[in-house]
């Protein structure tokens, strides 16, 4: 976790010291019970007054920005601590955050090291279908460089919930300097947002004197009913009878010899994007051990993507880094998916593409070219393709050429090289809550559009970029449900959980691996990086930059390689035979008796037979 940049998680609460970084816990989505305000709220915060900084309340704020694409109004609200509250409708998507938001100036002088706290009133309308409406508070110099004291991405339920948003001033703004926001440029929502005030308590109070709000998600208490529902799932899915029967050179039942069952590989994919120049490269001792030891699936965060092997992001990106990382990986026992061959936005391809936007045909042959050359280059190497990248908001090339063209794509991807397998891959569909959204609706379209058509479209890739809304391990469950029904395989392949409470990162890392295991159109769990230190926000679910390990790291491993995996032993009976409950995937055997001993290797899987041993 960045210092000084990010919010600190302080013991278990949260408080933002200097969140240019910009991320801090957020109440839960929709469906969840709504967040409990705690903290240690002092005495002295009861007794010590604060400096109004929106003394004219929420109706104070203004749109600012692209303001055609949100419809502001104000709404009469009963039974709560205020009457009205700003309804903002937003009707159209932004590509940022701060395209469209409510903008304050601040009109007094606040100083560095200031003591602050917001209190918030959010709730979401149904209306676009977004359950988990949300927002970002911000307090920021209204001017470049845009110095951040505080950005608190939050997520509003269908109840009015209250958050609290304790922060220090990280500077010190003139009267007028700053400007307090609540940035709205987000996917189709209907927002309202009261009861807003912002106290600044100068040095009068510490940061730990004031209540902030915790974090949470639907199905995070310890006898939530999906729990052993789960688990019956994993022992009926993931397992099998395993079974041994030793004999004598002869035939005959050897009892009371000992059998120990170790599993050398899961069945199912736990993996990790990965850099294959710090694979290949001298150097990086820790970041290949863990790679080695942590998973047994890798996809190249980066190195296999068409802009840095057009050389957009300058030397060091070739196929042949890429091969020698996948050579790294095959020598190490894991396997390699590749990512991506197409993202079909200007933005994720390469410049020079960008030349042939008026050449239709050129166009499509460059991409098919593209494709042909590169999945030939690595062919029978790679498990996986992830053919097509994030369609919802990248079609600039279906916009040109017609979305028919996504099925060539996968055509194009089969014929160089028909050992791997097909994916598709989005993001936003489990991350942001409960419900149906303009994105999820899309994916569930473009899948069925390939399918129809007859795409060779193989599996499922579902990212699972966890931040501002946690979404509790039902609604995972529900989701995907929702894109298993087209019968293909799903892997999530993107995971992490980019929130600053460290503890709940843990619980929601084990929780969201738990649930994902126990769906039965599941075959893998893919982070996006495991370490701090190559890490596209810098906040791993693992490792931090100094290889310390964090809470999720440590349920990380205790879950995937002690609870989801098979290491028993025992003695055989009379009839010579031991049998045990475990995880399908690849085993090593051993039994002994009276000084004999002979290690076997067996792969157990779905209808597997017993395995005979004969001693010698
Ligand atoms: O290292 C080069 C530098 O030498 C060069 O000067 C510079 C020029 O722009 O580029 C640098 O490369 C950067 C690269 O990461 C390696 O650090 C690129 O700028 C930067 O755009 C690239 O960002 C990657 C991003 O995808 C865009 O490709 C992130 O690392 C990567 O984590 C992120 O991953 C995506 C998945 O592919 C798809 N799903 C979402 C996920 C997160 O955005």
């Amino acid at each position: 976790m960045r210092l000084g940049l990010r919010a600190l998680a302080l013991t278990s609460l949260v408080t933002c010291l200097a969140c240019s970084g910009q991320r801090a816990p957020t109440p839960s989505p929709a469906s969840a019970p709504s967040p409990v305000a705690v903290g240690a709220p002092t005495g002295k915060y009861g007794e010590v007054k604060g400096v109004e900084l929106v003394p004219g309340g929420v109706a104070s704020f203004e749109l600012q920005g692209k303001v055609e694409r949100a419809a502001l109004s104000q709404v009469t609200v009963e039974s709560q601590p205020f009457e009205r509250a700003l309804r903002l409708e937003i009707k159209e998507r932004s590509g940022n955050p701060w395209d469209v938001q409510l903008r304050l100036p601040v009109a007094r002088a606040v100083q560095a090291g200031d003591v602050l706290l917001a209190t918030i009133y959010l709730k979401a309308e149904p209306g676009h279908g977004d359950a988990a409406a949300r927002t970002e508070f911000v307090m920021e110099l209204g001017r470049e460089p845009w110095s951040k004291s505080v950005s608190y991405p939050m997520r509003a339920g269908a109840e009015w919930q209250k958050v609290h948003v304790r922060y220090t001033a990280q500077r010190s703004y003139a009267p007028g300097e700053a400007q307090l926001l609540f940035r709205l440029g987000y996917e189709p929502q209907t927002l309202l947002i009261g009861g807003v005030s912002v106290e600044n308590f100068g040095q009068k109070l510490a940061l730990s004197d004031l209540p902030t709000t915790k974090l949470s998600y639907p199905g995070m208490q310890a006898d939530a009913a999906w729990r052993s529902a789960a688990a019956a799932r994993i022992d009926q899915l993931r397992k099998q009878d395993l079974a041994v029967l030793v004999q004598d050179r002869n035939g005959n039942a050897v009892a009371g010899a000992d059998v120990v069952v170790h599993q050398t590989k899961q069945a199912f994919g736990f993996g990790s994007a990965v850099v294959a120049q710090k694979l290949t490269r001298p150097g990086n001792e820790q970041y290949k051990q863990l790679t080695a030891e942590l998973f047994n699936t890798a996809v190249f965060e980066n190195n296999l993507k068409w802009q840095p092997l057009a050389g957009d992001w300058g030397e060091g990106w070739t196929v042949d880094v890429a091969l020698k990382g996948v050579d790294w990986l095959a020598q190490h026992g894991i396997q390699a998916r590749g990512h991506v061959l197409v993202w079909p936005s200007w933005k994720n391809l390469p410049r020079a593409l960008k030349g042939l936007e008026k050449d239709p045909a050129k166009l499509r042959a460059a991409v098919n070219a593209h494709i042909t050359e590169l999945a030939g280059a690595t062919r029978g190497k790679l498990v996986h393709w992830d053919v097509l990248n994030e369609p919802f908001d990248n079609h600039d090339l279906m916009d040109l050429l017609g979305e028919d063209v996504m099925v060539e794509w996968f055509r194009a991807a089969r014929g160089a090289d028909p050992s791997a397998k097909l994916f598709i891959n989005d993001y936003a569909i489990l991350a942001g809550g409960p419900g149906t959204t303009p994105h999820r609706d899309n994916y569930e379209r473009v899948i069925q559009l390939l399918l129809d058509k007859g795409a060779p479209l193989d599996a499922i890739g579902i990212q699972g970029h966890f931040d501002a809304g946690l979404t509790g391990p039902e609604d995972v469950l529900e989701l995907l449900d929702r894109y298993a029904k087209f019968g293909k395989p799903i892997w999530i392949t993107e995971y992490d959980v980019d929130i600053d409470d460290e503890a709940l990162a843990a619980k929601f890392t084990r929780d969201f691996y738990t649930a994902a295991f126990s769906h039965p159109a599941v075959q893998g769990i893919i982070m996006w990086g495991f370490w701090d230190g190559a890490h596209w926000h810098r906040n791993a679910p693992l490792y931090r930059e100094d290889w310390s390990l964090k809470p999720a790291g440590q349920a990380y491993r205790d879950l995937v390689l002690r609870e989801l995996r098979t290491d028993v032993s025992g003695k055989t009976d009379a009839r010579g035979a031991y049998k045990t409950r475990a995880f399908l995937g690849s085993y090593a055997l051993t039994v002994s008796v009276a000084g004999a001993r002979k290690t076997v290797p067996l792969e157990l899987a779905n209808g597997s037979k017993p395995a005979v041993i004969k001693l010698d």
